[in-house]
């Protein structure tokens, strides 16, 4: 299909097709069954990253089943981290592992030379789920995406997920001349990463700050909206029009901040955002997307459908693309899924 007929492409410029367009969170992963069968074909979750064929393939599994506007790369926030030889693995159950990197020695490892070469196979991935899109599903679009570089640091600082990410923000603090110079490592080599995917057959990108919200306001300003600001300057100079998506989770009200700084069109809402406040205070011209409690999903019924409607009430009229607030969960019944479809799809 054309691209600009796209509903998705269409809902990110700025207009507001009715019903919205919709994509999840995670939409790919282990609640579907063929998701894991394939998942353990590959072995780990690297290799499932890196192998084009199996990662195309998970990629285009949620769309098959439930015809999403959007189809979101298969791949992980870490793989840049992965892609500058920051030792990385994912053990079962416990999550992401890395050899963290807290002063200026750990700094040096990292080799953003690298990068261009360690991401192919992710670059392959996404020129085949765009040739398969094309065959399968021409009004779906694809999202290319990246972390934001706090978002990324705090995994690569703290060594491992968690909730607190203390080390991070310690580090922020205590050293920030260091914590800088990862900072702006991670802007250009997501720039780097983002315009690559864009180039290989990405129609819009997103960017993740799933832990901006951790920060205090005014480390919230330096630390994640200017670098994301920086990253949306360094697209735009080579990509001007391309739809951009900005994910600040649990900025509450400074994601109008983020929303007017940074210069992404859309910006992404977290479950604990109220979708009227936000219509009535982001900038009318911006996007917005979200925001259904992915446990609403889990429980599915009239608890699912109850939700879904209120967040359709409060964006009807407004440029708005259907979401959850944060990933679906690996509990999600699959027909709870398909449920949500076609509540959507009813507007
Ligand atoms: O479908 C999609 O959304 C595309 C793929 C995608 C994954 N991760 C796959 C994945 C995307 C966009 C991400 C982003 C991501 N990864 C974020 C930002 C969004 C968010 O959730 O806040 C973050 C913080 C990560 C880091 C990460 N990756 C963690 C903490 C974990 C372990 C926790 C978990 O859910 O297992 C991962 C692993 C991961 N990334 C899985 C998937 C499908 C599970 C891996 C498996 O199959 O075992």
């Amino acid at each position: 299909m054309e691209h600009a007929q796209k509903p998705l492409l269409r809902a990110f410029s700025g207009e507001a097709p009715w019903p919205p367009p919709f994509w999840l969170m995670r939409q790919a992963g282990r609640y579907l069954p063929e998701y894991r069968q394939l998942r353990a074909q590959a072995g780990d979750f690297i290799a499932l990253c890196t192998t084009p064929e199996l990662a195309a393939e998970v990629t285009l599994q949620p769309i098959r089943r439930y015809g999403m506007d959007g189809a979101i790369l298969f791949s992980d926030i870490l793989m840049l981290p992965w892609a500058l030889g920051q030792p990385l693995r994912y053990a079962e159950g416990e999550g992401p592992l890395l050899a963290p990197i807290r002063d200026a020695a750990g700094l040096a490892t990292l080799r953003p030379g690298a990068v261009r070469a360690n991401i192919a196979p992710i670059l392959e991935t996404v020129a085949r789920v765009r040739a398969g899109l094309e065959a399968e599903a021409p009004r779906t679009a694809l999202i290319g995406f990246a972390g934001s570089p706090f978002t990324v640091a705090c995994y690569m600082v703290d060594g491992k997920g968690g909730k607190e990410f203390a080390e991070t923000r310690r580090l922020a603090h205590a050293d920030p001349l260091l914590f800088a110079k990862l900072i702006r490592l991670l802007v250009d080599s997501t720039v780097e990463y983002l315009l690559a995917q864009a180039e290989a057959g990405a129609e819009a990108l997103m960017l993740f700050d799933s832990w901006a919200g951790l920060l205090s306001p005014a480390q919230f300003r330096r630390w994640s909206i200017e670098p994301a600001a920086a990253i949306v300057r360094g697209i735009r100079k080579v990509r001007p029009d391309i739809p951009l998506i900005g994910f600040p989770r649990l900025a509450g009200p400074l994601i109008v901040e983020y929303a007017d700084r940074v210069g992404v069109g859309t910006v992404a809402m977290d479950t604990g955002m109220d979708p009227r406040w936000a219509a009535a205070n982001v900038a009318p011209g911006v996007t917005l997307q979200g925001n259904l409690d992915p446990q609403a999903v889990v429980a599915g019924g009239a608890a699912l459908e109850a939700e879904a409607r209120s967040i359709l009430a409060a964006m009807r009229g407004r440029p708005f693309v259907f979401n959850l607030g944060h990933g679906i969960v690996p509990q999600t019944p699959p027909e709870h899924v398909a449920a949500l479809a076609r509540i959507i799809r009813i507007g």
